[in-house]
């Protein structure tokens, strides 16, 4: 493998080692809030980001390649409003998104397609997260610090009801 593309693939690793660690920071905080649906949210992102991480170290590894698991910092233990936590996610979700984009133009420039196709993955699910993080970002900021509007969001959240993306049509009867 191109030795730009070993490096940069082992320090992306931080950025979703960081993601992971820091939402779950995120969840404790929101628990502590009682937003339990915001909570709920973030620990599946916190669960989700591992998954991104061992997803680099497995392709690492059927490729004979080491992977160097990198330190992690310890996250923020409070945030001043929720609307600061939120877009504290989805900042991190942009710098994610940017340096997978820096990872596929140097994986298509040293023509290694596995990688390529493997980050193609990456570029997909970035586009998802980002939305998402928009979008309850956007949904904080309509209610403003409103109980009752932070009661409706965290349900909405609770009932898996993640805003983002637009649903997909349904298909055409008949
Ligand atoms: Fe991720
Ligand atoms: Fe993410």
């Amino acid at each position: 493998m191109n030795s730009d593309l070993l490096k940069g693939l082992n320090e992306h690793l931080k950025l979703e080692f960081r993601a992971a660690h820091e939402y779950l920071a995120m969840t404790i905080w929101l628990s502590a809030h009682d937003l339990p649906g915001f909570a709920t949210w973030m620990r599946q992102q916190s669960s989700d980001e591992l998954t991104h991480a061992q997803r680099i170290i497995d392709h690492l590894l059927g490729r004979d390649q080491a992977p160097v698991l990198p330190a992690i910092p310890a996250p923020p233990k409070t945030w001043k409003t929720l609307e600061a936590l939120c877009a504290h996610v989805l900042r991190n979700e942009q710098e994610v998104t940017a340096s997978i984009n820096d990872l596929y133009a140097t994986a298509e420039k040293a023509k290694d397609r596995p990688a390529t196709v493997m980050l193609q993955w990456f570029v997909t699910e970035q586009m998802e997260e980002e939305a998402t993080a928009r979008a309850v970002l956007g949904r904080i900021r309509l209610v403003g610090n409103t109980g009752v509007g932070l009661l409706m969001v965290d349900q909405e959240l609770a009932g898996g009801k993640v805003p983002g993306m637009p649903a997909e049509p349904a298909p055409a009867q008949g």
